[in-house]
């Protein structure tokens, strides 16, 4: 147990790194040493998933190994042992995000959870016929969906944020769109097609004089940026752990306490009750009320590791290398002639989608797959901003803290190996 125990720290990098030491960070990421079709894997689909370091590998192997039991339930060492580590996972969260308390943590499976969750137990309770939820332009199909179900369950109406052709929000559009009915606004925080970083504060200061909650999704936000829940003074945030070098299956809600307090639960069953009879239910505190059933215990203790790595690295140090890698991959893709970015804001971050004139995405992502290169190809859950940008997909690379750039080098000359095949 102790040797699993050492070896899992001996993986922590060192915070005090400038600039990110990216051969030292491959090397934490066992997948990253595979080859693909006899070729160095390199992979750019981070906005898709991102690997896991060893020692979230490790966490989940020693957490079945060495204190598997369920939670909240055994008076016995073991069962104690595991609700630790799982509860240990939500002050973590708290103190990350900044958070007012852990009442204010709630584990489920991931960003689109988190959104259902909201959508079912604020939006039921809070909208009606007439009322109306804004979201924006470059929304992933999981924070469209569920307001748009709310909307025709309701007879509500959803108003959506115009973006330009650079894929930036329209703010002064945004605030036409705020009237009496507005019960709730909806926004990425980073866009996960395009890229777009979205200046949710701004938004969220202008909704809250109009006091309208708001929920950020940060799924591509939270690998890259140092997120403060109370900075932002967002109501909601969701995030997803895989997207952080942690488990499937695993995410984050993240809500401001009165408004839980107020909420129904999303699901019922196990843990989420205080008492029960054939008449009556009475629920949990806080925030065990919104975790019905036996919750993916070993996925949180793998996100608490993951959440330790990046913290080990440093968010500003992140952040940085992410800017750069896409400034980098900006230049290099854009002197490829034929090749069109979608999404030019000012401020991008961590994604880049391409055209490719007459060659479809599809063959582009299985050419460059001969290579061992990973893109998505698709619309990538966004079929609103292919809409709006008049293609029906893209290839996107995607880069996360152990890209280089190098990579995107070997990226670029296997998009000129493409643009050859099918010249
Ligand atoms: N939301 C994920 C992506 O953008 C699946 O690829």
């Amino acid at each position: 147990m102790v040797e699993v125990a050492n070896k899992i720290s001996l993986h922590v990098p060192n915070a005090e790194v400038g600039r990110l030491d990216v051969e030292r960070i491959r090397n934490d990421f066992p997948i990253l040493r595979q080859k693909v079709r006899g070729k160095p894997l390199v992979y750019l689909d981070n906005a898709a998933t991102t690997q896991k370091p060893q020692s979230v590998i490790d966490a989940v192997s020693h957490y079945y190994q060495a204190k598997n039991a369920n939670i909240h339930r055994g008076v016995y060492q073991l069962s104690e042992t595991a609700t630790r580590a799982y509860e240990d996972v939500r002050s973590s969260v708290k103190r990350l995000l900044n958070a007012d308390s852990t009442r204010e943590i709630i584990f489920n499976r991931g960003a689109t959870e988190g959104i259902n969750l909201v959508a079912s137990s604020y939006g039921r309770a809070h909208v009606g016929e007439g009322d109306e939820i804004i979201i924006s332009a470059m929304e992933h199909h999981s924070n469209i969906v569920p307001w748009q179900m709310l909307c025709q369950e309701k007879g509500a109406k959803l108003r959506i944020i115009p973006m330009n052709d650079d894929a930036e929000l329209l703010l002064d559009e945004f605030e036409k769109l705020i009237n009496a009915r507005t019960k709730l606004v909806s926004l990425v925080h980073i866009s996960n097609s395009v890229g777009t970083i979205n200046p949710v504060k701004h938004i969220i200061r202008i909704a809250h004089k109009h006091e309208i909650p708001v929920l950020i999704d940060g799924a591509q936000a939270l690998p890259r940026i140092k997120v403060n829940v109370k900075d932002l003074d967002c109501d909601f945030y969701v995030f997803s752990g895989h997207k952080v070098f942690g488990p499937t299956g695993v995410g984050v809600l993240y809500a401001k306490e009165h408004f839980l307090e107020k909420m129904v639960p999303y699901q019922s069953g196990g843990d989420m009750i205080r008492s029960v009879t054939f008449e009556k239910t009475t629920y949990n505190d806080l925030p065990h009320r919104f975790e019905a059933g036996t919750p993916n215990i070993a996925g949180v203790v793998g996100l608490g590791t993951a959440l330790d790595y990046v913290s080990g690295i440093g968010y500003g140090n992140i952040e940085q290398h992410e800017r750069e890698l896409t400034k980098y991959a900006t230049e290099a893709l854009s002197s490829v002639d034929s090749l069109r970015i979608i999404g030019t804001a000012k401020d991008k971050m961590g994604v880049i989608s391409f055209v490719l004139d007459g060659i479809h995405p599809h063959d582009v992502g299985t050419v460059l797959d001969q290579d061992g290169i990973a893109v998505r190809t698709g619309h990538h859950c966004t079929q609103p901003v292919m809409d709006r940008f008049g293609i029906p997909a893209t290839s996107r690379a995607s880069f996360a803290l152990y890209n280089s750039e190098e990579e995107i080098d070997v990226l670029v000359n296997g998009i000129h190996k493409v643009i050859k095949m099918f010249s």
